[in-house]
């Protein structure tokens, strides 16, 4: 959807305007959170989108059907996801788990609520989630992932400049996105271990 959005009559007729205006609203949103976000670290509120954070956006609507055993798959396995942050819309079926200190915790639907995920691309720490599947209904979740869209530039990514002191050093190598992404497909999508590479200390 950014920055490249699709021409209108590539996305099907039954949902074209529907997805066109919940994109925007969502780049809204999404501009909203990065100086949000920008201004909780102490930097100037437009500073996130300045160095790209609101260039790429890719959508996902899923729907998980009502599976007669739920209890021996999963909708989603575990992962992370890789970009900057992830704004999840999903209705009132439930099902959404984040693993916290190595114990999954449901993420209740709140009527009107948006779940907002960090990725890895903004902090390398980023929150393992998953899908169990309830039974009963078929979910649906509507899904805008910020991140560099699908132009794999070859710009090298790294910590924000103005955060970093002789007390704050780096703790990652700087990175682009095809090398991050090249070793997170290798590594099996393991969070932890394709951080490894780019890792200046402890
Ligand atoms: C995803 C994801 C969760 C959901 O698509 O990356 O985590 O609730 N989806 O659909
Ligand atoms: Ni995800």
């Amino acid at each position: 959807m950014a920055p490249n959005p699709p021409e209108p009559e590539q996305l099907p007729t039954c949902c074209r305007e529907i997805v066109t205006e919940f994109s925007k609203e969502m780049l809204n949103l999404g501009d909203v959170l990065f100086q949000l976000l920008s201004e909780a670290l102490g930097l100037r509120s437009n500073h996130l989108k300045e160095i790209g954070c609101l260039e790429g956006m890719d959508t996902a609507y899923n729907y998980y059907p009502v599976c007669p055993e739920p209890e021996l798959t999963l909708g989603a396995t575990q992962h992370t996801d890789t970009g900057f942050i992830t704004v999840l819309a999903q209705d009132d079926i439930g099902g959404l788990q984040v693993l916290h200190r190595n114990r999954w915790v449901d993420v209740p639907p709140m009527s009107q609520g948006l779940v907002v995920n960090l990725g890895t691309l903004l902090q390398f720490t980023s929150v393992e989630h998953r899908v169990v599947l309830k039974g009963a209904e078929p979910r649906v979740s509507a899904i805008s992932f910020f991140g560099i869209g699908y132009t794999l530039n070859t710009r090298l990514y790294g910590p924000v400049e103005e955060l970093l002191s002789e007390d704050n050093p780096p703790k990652y190598k700087k990175t682009t996105i095809k090398d991050l992404v090249a070793h997170a497909y290798k590594q099996g999508l393991d969070g932890t271990s394709f951080l490894h590479h780019l890792k200046l200390m402890d």
